[in-house]
């Protein structure tokens, strides 16, 4: 049995119904040509630029694209320096000569080939930094637009500077606004096995020294890869 339908017999199984619907759309969006190249966009929003969020979340992408490299596609996305107001997501206007930077991060993400978003954040005590809310509340206009992140893979890393410093928190009210889209949200693969990468900055910003966090970032990113291809 092929994979595409092997995958299918098992959301038809699982008696998933609009969600089986909604995950064959995106899967048949993505997945027609089986030799096709499908990209994982990863989106970091810390306001600081190359700092712990965006490094774990380039981890996570080197693991992925490790799966396969002839067919998955990388992109990183710092939101910082970038000005994503939040005003237009509930129709206000923008005072004169303020920037978006959003529309331009839109249509990376509306690019048919991705496949898969995973969305980085920093903890601010204990929850979504101000800039992912703000990145979160505008993808509203995907949802506006029929849906159009339905059946994407969404997957989420965050990054506190303590252990148990909120990451869980953090990563489960970024996965309920994914769930909005009808994304389908995946944890961290084996043997880490959770609820997505969940990281510590111990002080000095340099994250690759969290051994057991870099080790969730990467086997997020190879299951959002297993899943994508599967
Ligand atoms: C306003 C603020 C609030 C924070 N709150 C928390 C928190 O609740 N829990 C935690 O573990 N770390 C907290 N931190 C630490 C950051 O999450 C940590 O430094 C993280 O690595 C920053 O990500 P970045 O390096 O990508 O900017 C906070 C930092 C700031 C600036």
């Amino acid at each position: 049995m092929n994979p595409m339908s092997s995958r299918r017999r098992f959301l038809a199984l699982a008696g998933a119904g609009a969600a089986a619907t909604a995950a064959m759309k995106g899967l048949e969006a993505r997945g027609q040509d089986e030799a096709s190249k499908i990209k994982i966009v990863a989106v970091a929003c810390s306001p600081r630029k190359g700092k712990t969020t965006a490094t774990a979340l380039q981890v996570c992408l080197e693991a992925a694209k490790e799966v396969n490299p002839a067919r998955i596609e990388i992109e990183l996305i710092e939101l910082a320096g970038s000005s994503i107001p939040w005003e237009p997501a509930v129709g206000l206007p923008l005072e004169a000569g303020r920037a978006d930077d959003f529309p331009g991060v839109a249509a990376k993400l509306s690019d048919p080939a991705v496949g898969a978003i995973v969305v980085g954040t920093p903890v601010y005590f204990a929850g979504m930094s101000a800039l992912c809310k703000s990145f979160l509340d505008r993808c509203g206009m995907f949802r506006r637009q029929n849906f159009a992140l339905s059946g994407k893979i969404g997957a989420v890393l965050a990054v506190g500077g303590v252990r148990s410093g909120g990451q869980e928190l953090a990563i489960q009210s970024v996965q309920a606004a994914l769930m909005c889209h009808e994304m389908i949200v995946i944890g961290d693969g084996r043997p880490t096995g959770h609820f997505g990468a969940r990281l510590w900055n111990t002080g000095d910003d340099d994250i690759l020294k969290d051994e057991f966090g870099i080790s969730t970032a990467k086997n997020l990113g190879q299951h959002v890869a297993e899943v994508l291809l599967s």
